[in-house]
């Protein structure tokens, strides 16, 4: 990470509907930690991560917002995404109302509230779950190649997807013309979950905004 300039700060939010798995994609990518209890965000949370970027030779630090899904908090939520850099739009790749949502909901509130410059990305998550899968990924690629989105299949629980994704976002942040080499896939076993470890590290790396 050293030696490379610092681009400033990229606002990173995550959006979708609630229990989609917002919370815990960013709590494995942060802390390489998945808790199968999470509870739901209350108004939002955030927290940063200083990214290499060795292909631009250019360190970025990524604001992470986690966003509330829950219908009640959905006023307020627009005041966390208006100025962000990137949007992340997560759907349960096990429910299609959650990707409905994404489509006539919360893509068309991006729009109307967030400049045009902004970096879009399409998480299906829970993709360990894949044979409850009522999602085809095509249809998925299909509509993120019309509006422009990196679309990555992800799964918080077994580690699949979520470094690739963050990836992705920050060289297309970075440089919107820059092809990064192709990542290599990764299919890695499930990860035992141990739910205190989560606890300790979010408590060091999380603040609330209710
Ligand atoms: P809100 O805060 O209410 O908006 O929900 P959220 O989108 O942040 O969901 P959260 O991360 O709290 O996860 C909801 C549930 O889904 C929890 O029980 C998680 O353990 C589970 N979950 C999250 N990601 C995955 C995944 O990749 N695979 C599986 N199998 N379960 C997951």
């Amino acid at each position: 990470m050293e030696g490379h300039p610092q681009v400033p700060g990229c606002k990173v939010v995550l959006l979708g509907d609630s229990g989609v798995g917002k919370t815990c994609i960013i709590s494995r990518y942060l802390t390489d930690t998945f808790d199968e209890n999470s509870t739901t965000t209350n108004g939002a949370t955030y927290c940063s991560k200083s990214v290499s970027f060795d292909q631009l030779g250019k360190n970025l630090l990524f604001d992470i917002w986690d966003t509330a899904g829950q219908e009640k908090y959905k006023a307020l939520t627009k005041f966390f995404y208006k100025d962000a850099a990137i949007c992340i739009l997560v759907y349960d790749i096990c429910r299609r109302n959650s990707f409905d949502s994404i489509k006539n909901y919360w893509y068309p509130q991006v729009r109307e509230n967030v400049g045009e410059n902004i970096v879009l990305g399409i998480a299906g998550n829970k993709c360990d779950l894949y044979e409850k899968e009522e999602i085809k990924e095509e249809e998925v690629r299909e509509w993120a190649n019309e509006i422009g989105a990196v679309f990555e299949l992800t799964s918080a629980q077994s580690n699949t997807g979520i470094n690739e994704l963050f990836e992705n976002l920050g060289y297309k942040f970075i440089d919107p013309n820059f092809k990064p080499a192709r990542i290599e896939e990764k299919r890695e076993k499930s990860i035992v979950i141990n739910k205190n470890d989560l606890k300790k590290n979010e408590t060091k790396t999380k603040k609330s905004f209710c």
